[in-house]
């Protein structure tokens, strides 16, 4: 979605500002724009265009922006009027001394549009976001922060905001609710931005701007208020990311360096959370009294972060013995689910910043559940409206289709899954002992399964022609083939569907024909035979099929027309591997095929709209 970055200090403002967006391309975008203030000529300067950043570059060789040290710039993902120029951020008011950049939905902004239009304000856009630099300018009195103070009381819906004001270009304004928003701080410099990424490389230092949070930025100085202008404190963090985790480190796209990193992502989860055969959240504050009471558990989460919940749903659900129900977050909010203080949320996000996610979350706090958040990005606002978060520290996952995230998710959803079987007794020490276990050798099996890249990458391609693609699996693998049918879909743009095996002979085994190629995830597990089933129901219908299965399956090599073998291990664990393969499978085909696999067009990496 869109993302935002602002500078205020001694050096130029335009590298700076455009080098940042660059770290934000992952949010996903389709426009983007800059403004800077000479202070010297008294100017303000706009410079803005649709497509990529590299587009806004050469527009700026082109068109060279004045020398200046403060500024704020924009990727825009639109949700309000096609992604062109005019729509575009930043925004100017009336007088062409306000400009703003903004990242949310103003919901109310016809209803403000009809009467800033009635004051005689002109608008040049489509986009909600104009409204509110007009009704900044309309309270304008020589304080652009008792303006903008003014001007975000008035506005329904989520933003952050970047604000900057010809007359008074010693401040940087930003305010947000809902949509994320930090300030970086530097020696004689500042800045905001969206997302840490985007300013790694100046400084470590930062504020998570809380929501209803107003700041006014100068070089040197920084200060918080409420929007009613109450000052309020302010806590700087020190973010422990380093510069090299948010480049591609050799590899041609993050999503492929990110595939890479999984082993090492599990092997440091599962060194930091099982001391002595023991699982530990102490970080997260999540100990055996927190289940205490807790009748029904409910996950919630979007995309690919919704399949590893439905993964955790059948393992909790086996291994602690009790029910589990889940739902799409958007799905969640708008239906009447039953929850009481009994009802214990799990809340699944690898930004911690989706819009649908946090919506649901506030809404079972009021209903009195308690919330646990499975979160990668340390101190969102899902991890900060949360009773407690069990981080998956996978670091930044800047590839749009989340992978590293997912298995990390995973990780984390069968470590709580075995915490929460012994606190009820559900599963002996024993068992936990052995599934502990067997979860340490999933990094030595994905470092096996990533030595044959070359096999799976040729079979994916020959199989990339493809117009059509069914995912089928069962149990467990179920989520699996959702999450395989969505890698694909997303990153190469073919029709793909992921379907409970057993569901084909319900409707999808119409689709089977020559054309259709169908990825079969036959794990070596109790319901195998099922799966063969399956699979010759497809061959006989002249479908092409792809499996995956466990090493050592003689039988599988008649059924299927390729298979991808994955290491043994215990059925229940099946999900790590499978993923990865899948992975594989989605990016082959995309890189084949030519398409953005890091930003696939239409998506956003943070989607921080309803
Ligand atoms: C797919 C993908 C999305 C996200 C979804 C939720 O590869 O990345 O489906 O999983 O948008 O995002 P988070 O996990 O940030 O809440």
């Amino acid at each position: 979605m869109c993302g935002i970055v602002g500078y205020i200090g001694k050096k130029q403002a335009a590298p700076i500002l455009i080098e940042a967006l660059k770290r934000l391309e992952y949010r996903g975008y389709d426009s983007s724009g800059v403004a800077v203030i000479d202070r010297l000529n008294y100017e303000l300067a706009v410079r803005k265009t649709s497509g990529k950043i590299k587009d806004l570059e050469e527009l700026l060789e082109s068109s060279p922006l004045p020398l200046s040290s403060v500024g704020i710039s924009h990727t825009r993902w639109a949700t309000h009027g096609a992604p062109n120029k005019i729509n575009s951020h930043p925004h100017v008011d009336c007088s062409g001394k306000i400009v703003l950049v903004h990242n949310g939905i103003i919901e109310n902004y016809e209803e403000l549009r009809d009467i800033l239009w009635k004051k005689g304000h002109k608008f040049v856009s489509e986009t909600d976001t104009e409204i509110i630099v007009h009704l900044i300018e309309e309270y304008y009195k020589r304080d652009i922060f008792v303006a903008v103070q003014k001007a975000v009381k008035q506005l329904r819906g989520s933003f952050a905001l970047g604000v900057l004001c010809l007359d008074e270009p010693d401040i940087l304004i930003a305010a947000r609710i809902g949509s994320p928003l930090i300030i970086g701080l530097g020696k004689n410099e500042n800045f905001i931005a969206s997302d840490v990424p985007a300013i790694l490389e100046h400084t470590k230092k930062v504020i998570y701007l809380k929501e209803g949070e107003l700041a006014k930025i100068q070089e040197d100085k920084i200060q918080l208020f409420d929007f009613d202008g109450r000052a309020v404190s302010c806590h700087i963090d020190k973010v422990t990311l380093k510069v090299d985790t948010v480049k591609k480190q050799g590899f041609p796209h993050f999503m492929l360096k990110e595939i890479h990193e999984q082993p090492s992502v599990l092997t440091q989860m599962f060194q930091h959370r099982i001391k002595n055969n023991k699982i530990s959240f102490d970080d997260g504050g999540l100990s055996e009294k927190c289940f205490k009471g807790i009748n029904h558990i409910f996950i919630v989460a979007c995309g690919t972060a919704y399949h590893a919940g439905l993964v955790g749903k059948y393992l909790i659900e086996q291994l602690a013995s009790i029910p589990v129900s889940i739902d799409v977050s958007s799905e969640f909010r708008y239906r009447t689910p039953v929850i009481n203080k009994k009802t214990l949320v799990v809340a699944i996000s690898q930004s911690g910043e989706t819009a649908d996610t946090l919506a649901a979350v506030k809404e079972a706090k009021l209903k009195g559940a308690k919330i646990i958040s499975i979160c990668n990005v340390v101190g969102s606002s899902l991890a900060r409206v949360s009773d407690r978060v069990l981080y998956t520290h996978a670091g930044p996952e800047i590839g749009v289709a989340s992978t590293k995230a997912y298995t990390a998710q995973l990780g984390i959803l069968y470590l709580f899954a075995i915490k929460l079987g012994n606190a009820r007794q559900t599963l002996s020490s024993i068992q936990a002992k052995m599934f502990i276990k067997d979860l340490k050798q999933i990094p030595s099996a994905y470092i096996k399964i990533l030595k044959d890249k070359n096999a799976i990458a040729k079979i994916a391609e020959n199989n990339a022609h493809y117009g059509c693609f069914l995912f089928l699996g069962r149990n467990i693998n179920f989520p699996s083939a959702l999450e395989g049918a969505l890698k694909l879909k997303e990153i190469s743009y073919i029709p793909a569907e992921g379907y409970a095996a057993g569901e084909m002979k319900h409707g999808p085994i119409a689709l089977i024909d020559e054309y259709r190629a169908v990825i079969c995830l036959a794990p070596e597990s109790n319901i195998y035979e099922k799966m063969i089933s399956n699979i010759q129901e497809i061959r006989s219908r002249r479908g092409k099929v792809i499996a995956i299965a466990t090493e050592g399956d003689e039988v599988i090599n008649k059924h299927a027309d390729n298979v991808i073998f994955i290491p043994k291990i215990n059925q229940l664990l099946t999900p790590f591997l499978i993923a990865l393969p899948l992975q594989m499978i989605a990016y082959y085909i995309a890189v084949k095929r030519g398409c953005d696999v890091d930003q696939p067009r239409n998506l956003a990496k943070s989607v921080t709209v309803e």
